[in-house]
């Protein structure tokens, strides 16, 4: 069998040895004069300039790919195994650069970033000593982004729709604290809440005793009493819908802790432009309560 890879960065050729690995016979196509793509350097004059990456954040990756053999692709999605770098040895040495950047400011003064968290606290307080707790906090949500976005998500799969579970509104509040467990229990990713309701709540129409689930505006108070109550889990993702039709229904949401809105109603009645009409109203709220992004606003909901 035969595989085509259309680009040489390291992306391309990352893929290029696997699936030569995996005994497939491999073209890589390049548009430009030679592989590397954003990873390629550029000579002139006696100078190599990077065009891209400086840091090789996790070499880990790279033995990984160094260490492939054939027959063995390693296409699993987990953290790289290898220790060491010998496998990457026999084709580059990579050599600790100390400190990783000197930047070198007008006034003369400069600043040295090590791999050495202390130095760099020490660096920022002897330059600004105001930002220092700024940055105490900016590296206290980068550790938590890491942590969840890189070493959890960056090897979990989502292929699967039972990653995410689904909540009826009609749930009690004991039921809903066992479906929390279960979740937990089979390590789920996060709760939809909610889904479609068999009551009625309120309703005067004609229509109010046919069968089937309810949706849409009926469904509001029911939808976010669940929200309430599920607020406190922190570590499932919740997903808030029932009854949004508005700006203010999703930015309520988001500020009890959803991560994703969805809208399934309101988008029927609300027609085309609503997406683009209900993120234009949240930017306004947003902006009107001083938060600039929503992982600033989930930083702050304790
Ligand atoms: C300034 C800068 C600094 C960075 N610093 C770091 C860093 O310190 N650490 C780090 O890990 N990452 C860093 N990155 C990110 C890193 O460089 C990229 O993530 C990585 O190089 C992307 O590799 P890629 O193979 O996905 O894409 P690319 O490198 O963009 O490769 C795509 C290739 O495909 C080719 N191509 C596209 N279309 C066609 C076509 N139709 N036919 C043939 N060829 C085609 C292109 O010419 C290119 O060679 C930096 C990036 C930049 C720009
Ligand atoms: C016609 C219709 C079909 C639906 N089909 C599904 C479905 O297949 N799977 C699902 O999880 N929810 C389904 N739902 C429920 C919605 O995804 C959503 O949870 C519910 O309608 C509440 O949101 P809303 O008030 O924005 O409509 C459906 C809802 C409607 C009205």
């Amino acid at each position: 069998m035969r595989a085509v890879v259309i680009g040489s960065g390291v992306g391309g050729l990352s893929a290029a040895i696997r699936l030569s690995a995996m005994g497939l016979e491999v073209l890589v196509l390049e548009k430009l004069g030679g592989p590397g793509g954003r990873a390629s350097v550029h000579q002139a004059q006696g100078f190599t300039f990077d065009m891209g990456p400086t840091v090789i954040t996790v070499p880990p990756f790279l033995e990984d790919l160094f260490a492939t053999k054939p027959g063995d692709p390693r296409l699993y999605p987990d953290f790289p195994q290898e220790e060491g770098l010998a496998h990457t040895e026999r084709y580059v040495k990579l050599v600790p650069l100390d400190p990783f950047y000197r930047l070198h400011f007008p006034d003369g003064t400069h600043f040295d970033y090590k791999d050495d968290p202390e130095h760099l606290q020490r660096e920022i307080a002897r330059l600004a000593p105001e930002d220092l707790e700024g940055y105490r906090r900016f590296e206290a949500h980068a550790r938590a982004l890491f942590q969840k976005g890189f070493l959890e998500l960056g090897f979990t799969h989502f292929g699967s729709l039972l990653d995410l579970l689904k909540v009826a509104p009609d749930l009690s509040f004991e039921a809903l604290d066992q479906v929390v467990e279960l979740c937990r229990k089979h390590g789920l990713e996060g709760l939809v809440a909610v889904n479609t309701t068999l009551e009625r709540p309120g309703l005067k129409s004609p229509l109010a005793e046919e069968a089937g689930g309810l949706s849409g505006r009926p469904l509001k108070g029911r939808s976010l009493e669940v929200l309430r109550y599920l607020a406190g889990v922190k570590d499932l993702t919740l997903v808030s819908v029932g009854g949004v039709e508005s700006p203010m229904d999703v930015w309520e949401r988001l500020k009890l802790g959803a991560r994703l809105v969805q809208v399934y109603t309101g988008f029927v009645y609300g027609g085309p432009l609503f997406p683009r009409r209900t993120l234009k109203g949240l930017l306004r709220l947003m902006e009107a309560e001083g938060v600039r992004s929503l992982t600033e606003l989930w930083v702050s909901i304790p």
